[in-house]
């Protein structure tokens, strides 16, 4: 097969060079390898080969093809061993400076249509291409680690990027076995700005003490079907990665208060608590398995209270009919009597103010989270308020686990955790549609692919009810008086006329 790019150079053979050195040559591509360390592009030579090697013996390629792919790989001594590449990608150092110094000297070498392309994550392509001579052939080419198992990848124009440039380059993408997304020139471009939803206000909702590091991840794997909680998955990539990314989105975007960093990672960042890599982050780690204490059992419980709901309740109907498939008895006068358990269940709303605002005994209220159906979970979320009685917080808890379902007794907010993270991701995905910065097709696949979510952000929205979270933010709004919760025109618009966050027009 004749690949759009005959002759490819890749400058910087580190983590990524190597990745897209490796997917380049396996598309059919002649790659050049170039690094300032002369010794990195021996070593990222025999990386690559090792990698075809262990294919091989696992019968995945067959030798002839591992033995092309590995004649496909050259080494440069010198920049200008570049001279008849038809395509550069940078995946040196993440500064300004030297990424524009190199395409700089490159625009020297190389010939007047060859594309230079960077992988950078956090900088401009608009500003890297700006002292260039022919800015138009610039663009963004954002990879993933680990490269070949990470199956997407940003093409971004800069201001002056030529249209052409990313229709090739989103064509090698598929050459190569990629999905190419396309992204506006944006801070963090898809997926590291879709992403500032999660970490952070999960992050957001431990600093309130709400819960703990491992309730929280319990909960968003168990109800919202994430992979990994947000505090697994930020020992996972590191918090010396991780927190810078929080810090440039938010600055470039002039303080948005949405992507807002938390100081917990400030913190844990300068003491050195990064995560899995050194022994320790949110959770410690033996021979690289998390130690996770185990979850208290539900109380014991000999006599429940009757219980009476809300009549404001979310899914009001089908929590009833929980209560009797877990046989209690239910109250259902217009007020609850003296004895019973009260059950809220708001949407984005605190415990608390719901007991004001419906004039209910706190001390014998508490919330449940039903965002989400009860049967497409594996967790319930109880939370107390400040006023809620021990014996009734058990006799929730004893009540709601008694069918085996996990059951997690939370500090009450607003929005409980499932409802503040799921409504915050869609909201910030709403809101890179409002900016148009990708169609709301990519953004999708940007983040299944790039970031693992169980659904892209706009599914998620629609699965669990543009309305409902909506109705979340605002409330959250009221709750906190805080910018982070306002809603996107976009979502809102949506939200407000019933519509799919996927149907494409405004
Ligand atoms: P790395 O540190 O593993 O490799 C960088 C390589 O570039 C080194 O071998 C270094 O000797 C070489 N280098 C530095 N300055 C150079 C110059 N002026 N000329 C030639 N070679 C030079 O770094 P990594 O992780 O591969 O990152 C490279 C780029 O990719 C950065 O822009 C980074 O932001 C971006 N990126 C990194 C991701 C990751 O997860 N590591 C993910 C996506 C993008």
């Amino acid at each position: 097969m004749q690949t759009i790019y005959a002759h490819i150079a890749v400058v910087g053979t580190g983590a990524m060079g190597r990745g897209i050195a490796q997917i380049a040559a396996q598309a059919g591509s002649t790659v050049t390898l170039y690094d300032q360390q002369p010794a990195a592009v021996a070593a990222a030579q025999q990386a690559i080969a090792e990698q075809w090697d262990k294919q091989v013996d696992k019968g995945r390629l067959d030798a002839t093809s591992a033995a092309a792919h590995k004649g496909r790989l050259r080494a440069a001594d010198s920049l200008k061993d570049l001279a008849d590449c038809d395509l550069v990608v940078e995946a040196i150092v993440e500064k300004l400076d030297v990424k524009a110094a190199l395409f700089a000297e490159l625009e020297g070498i190389v010939r007047a249509d060859t594309v230079l392309a960077s992988n950078t994550s956090s900088l401009s392509i608009t500003a890297i291409a700006a002292k260039l001579q022919r800015p138009q052939r610039v663009a963004g080419y954002h990879f993933f680690n680990p490269v070949p198992l990470m199956k997407v990848v940003e093409v971004i124009a800069g201001l002056k990027t030529d249209a052409t440039v990313c229709t090739a380059l989103c064509a090698y993408a598929r050459q190569m076995g990629h999905t190419p997304v396309v992204a506006q020139d944006t801070p963090g471009f898809i997926v590291n700005h879709a992403g500032r939803g999660y970490g952070t206000e999960a992050l957001r909702i431990v600093s309130e003490g709400v819960a703990d590091f491992a309730t929280i991840d319990r909960i968003l794997r168990d109800q919202a079907g994430f992979r990994l909680g947000p505090f697994e998955l930020m020992d996972l990539t590191a918090l010396d990665v991780s927190h810078p990314v929080m810090e440039s989105v938010y600055h470039q975007y002039y303080e948005e208060p949405r992507y807002r960093p938390s100081v917990i990672t400030a913190q844990r960042l300068v003491g050195g608590m990064l995560g899995r890599k050194t022994g320790e982050g949110f959770y410690r780690y033996t021979n690289g398995k998390a130690e996770i204490a185990a979850e208290p059992p539900a109380p014991e419980v000999a006599e429940l209270p009757p219980v009476w709901v809300s009549t404001r309740a979310t899914r009001r109907a089908e929590l009833y009919q929980l209560l009797k498939d877990l046989g209690a008895k239910i109250e259902t006068g217009q007020s609850p009597s003296p004895q019973a358990l009260t059950l809220v269940a708001p949407l984005g709303f605190d415990v608390s103010t719901v007991a004001v605002v419906e004039r209910l005994d706190p001390s014998r209220t508490m919330g449940i989270d039903l965002l989400i159906e009860d049967a497409a979970t594996k967790r319930r979320v109880l939370a107390t308020n400040p006023a809620t009685r021990a014996d009734m917080r058990d006799a929730a808890h004893a009540l709601f686990a008694r069918d085996g379902k996990a059951v997690s007794v939370i500090r009450d907010s607003g929005g409980f955790v499932t409802q503040r993270v799921v409504a915050t991701i869609v909201n910030i995905a709403s809101d890179i549609c409002q900016q148009r910065i990708c169609t709301p097709a990519d953004l999708e696949t940007a983040v299944t692919l790039g970031l693992g979510y169980p659904l892209g952000p706009l599914a998620m929205g629609n699965r669990y009810g543009p309305t409902n979270v909506l109705e979340v933010l605002f409330n959250l709004q009221t709750v906190y008086g805080d910018p982070r919760y306002r809603p996107s025109p976009w979502l809102r618009r949506r939200g407000a006329i019933g519509l799919s966050l996927l149907h494409e027009e405004d």
